[in-house]
């Protein structure tokens, strides 16, 4: 949940000026710590998102915005041990995000107007960029949560179940931050509305060695 926060604060960078301060800066150098080494990934996520067109971000956000709203659904809501209380204010940042993802996918298509093909076509490559970034952050976090859990886990595991650890792990980020929200059907009407099939094959191709194992 904390790398969803994080996700989600990155995507209110452009909008809101005052939250830049949290994300623009680079680790201290002793700072070698996993915290350190994900917050400097942050960094460079916002910088990077500042720099790109308000057409990609609005694409990252919309994803962003489906995959939080998916994440409820999947897994906290159809689980029946969990708090009510819990529950109750996932539901309601569900809500919330239910009314981002509209204003977005209102926004995207609006913003598409205003580009020209040549424009459109840089764009997707900024896309990929965000996308390559944001996976950056997940394979820090993995290797960061997977350290952990065998630094505290009483039993011992051989290379090859480490190995299998940390593939299950980077799976399961991968699939929660970037294919729940890309696969997602409301995602793809727009982006198919919004893109050529060259485009699009272009984006898959840089999704598809991240999505070997899902
Ligand atoms: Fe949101």
């Amino acid at each position: 949940m904390i790398l969803m926060s994080m996700l989600v604060a990155i995507t209110i960078v452009p909008v809101g000026a005052s939250y830049l301060g949290g994300f623009s800066k680079a680790p201290e150098a002793e700072d070698t710590s996993d915290h350190g080494l994900i917050h400097g990934l942050l960094g460079a996520v916002a910088a990077a998102v500042l720099e790109k067109s308000t057409w990609a971000v609005l694409a990252l956000i919309l994803e962003i915005e489906l995959f939080t709203q998916e994440h409820y659904k999947q897994s906290i809501e159809p689980e029946e041990n969990l708090s009510d209380l819990y529950k109750d204010v996932f539901l309601f940042h569900w809500k919330e995000e239910t009314t981002h993802a509209i204003m977005d996918e209102l926004e995207w298509p609006r913003e598409n107007k205003k580009l020209t093909p040549a424009q459109r076509d840089q764009a997707i490559d900024e896309v990929i960029e965000l996308v390559a970034a944001v996976d950056g952050i997940l394979q820090a976090q993995c290797a960061a949560d997977v350290g952990y859990f065998l630094k505290i886990c009483k039993g011992s595991f051989k290379e090859d179940e480490i190995a299998r650890i940390k593939a299950g792990v980077l799976k399961a980020y991968r699939w929660q931050y970037i294919f729940s929200g890309v696969e997602h059907p409301r995602f793809q009407k727009l982006f198919i509305d919004l893109t050529t099939e060259d485009q699009r094959q272009r984006i898959n191709a840089a999704l598809a060695p991240l999505n070997g194992n899902h």
